[in-house]
């Protein structure tokens, strides 16, 4: 039985990006009866940058309603708020004091943070580091992330090494699933698609706001009547990543065909997107209306997570002389 762990930060709305390249895949994953699957809500790392309370709540909602509406079943899994498992805080701390500065100092996705952001705390510092905790603190095996996250999970894996060669068998040093297929998914922008670069397409907004996202993707200016290369173009990409094959060599054949515009191409985008998630749009819908069932799963999450939690936890003190 494998162990798969992963997060995903409440920073925003879930969008294309995150169901792509976390969710989907993940949910995928923890549907073999081969592995035990605890998916939770990063909710402390979104204080790195979140400071209004109902943002950060309205936040873990939606997150926490993507999963469930694209069907991760909580009563074989352990689904939980990462901020409800304290125990990931002290943790943090005794990694803390085994990651090299320099090891930090050298994360892109801190240097491409503080380039951006105007607060930069610690908390941002030393978020991979959060990170390592929240994966060693449940002795995952396995961690299924977006490539983007890859350094992360390096981070992760040097600290565990390091502690276990300090401090032998303290933790299990968990692998990195990236799927290959998906790699990143460009936003609208064409740049990834990231709550923080304003270019996301979000599946559970309303029809008139999706539409709107979905036609501002930018194209090039390739006029109507010329063909077209479907590789080129970030319509066509994420048109690929959710159709089947047959849908996928269908929407090939009119960029190459010609007489096509990127309109037309936007449009059947819109369309895939509202027939392909039109039951988790609806169910997104009904449990972003009646917060109690997200409430009572992520409170059932947290007190199964705890129990693994505490043992983990138990060890690494007497380990270290506590
Ligand atoms: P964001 O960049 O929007 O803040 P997160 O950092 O919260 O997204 O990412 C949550 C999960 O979704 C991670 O596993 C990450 O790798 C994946 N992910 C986010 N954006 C993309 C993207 N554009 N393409 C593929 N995977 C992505
Ligand atoms: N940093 C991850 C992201 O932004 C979210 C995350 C936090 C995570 N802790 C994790 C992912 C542990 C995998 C494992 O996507």
């Amino acid at each position: 039985m494998a162990r798969i762990l992963t997060g995903i930060q409440s920073s925003g709305r879930p969008h294309l990006g995150n169901l792509l390249g976390a969710i989907i895949p993940a949910i995928q994953l923890s549907k073999s009866e081969k592995n035990e699957s605890l998916f939770f809500i990063a909710d402390l790392h979104s204080f790195t940058t979140i400071r209004d309370p109902k943002e950060l709540r309205d936040n873990t909602y939606a997150t926490a309603a993507a999963w469930l509406a694209f069907g991760f079943d909580t009563s074989r899994n352990i689904f939980y708020r990462q901020s409800d498992v304290t125990q990931v805080c002290e943790l943090s701390w005794y990694l803390n004091c085994f990651t090299p500065f320099p090891m930090l100092a050298n994360s892109h996705s801190f240097k491409d943070k503080s380039n951006r952001l105007a607060d930069v705390n610690s908390g941002l510092f030393t978020y991979p580091v959060l990170m390592a905790a929240d994966i060693l603190l449940y002795d995952a095996n396995i961690v299924p992330v977006g490539k983007d996250q890859m350094q992360h999970l390096e981070i992760t894996r040097d600290i565990a090494k390091s502690f276990n060669y300090k401090f032998p068998n303290s933790f299990i040093v968990p692998e990195i699933k990236i799927d290959k297929k998906v790699m990143i998914i460009p936003g609208t922008n064409g740049e990834k698609m990231s709550k923080s670069h304003n270019n996301t397409i979000d599946i559970f907004q309303s029809e008139s706001i999706l539409k709107k996202q979905i036609m501002s993707i930018k194209t090039d200016s390739t006029p109507m009547e010329s063909k077209k290369n479907p590789e080129k173009c970030n319509v066509f990409k994420l048109y690929n990543l959710i159709a089947d094959k047959e849908q996928a060599n269908l929407l090939r054949n009119k960029y190459e065909q010609g007489n096509f515009g990127y309109g037309h191409a936007k449009q059947e985008l819109f369309q895939l997107i509202l027939t392909k998630f039109s039951i988790q749009r609806e169910k997104y819908n009904a449990l972003m209306s009646e917060k109690t069932i997200l409430d009572k799963e992520l409170k059932q999450g947290a007190m199964r997570a705890e129990t693994i939690a505490k043992q983990v936890l138990a060890r690494i003190r007497s380990k270290i002389g506590y």
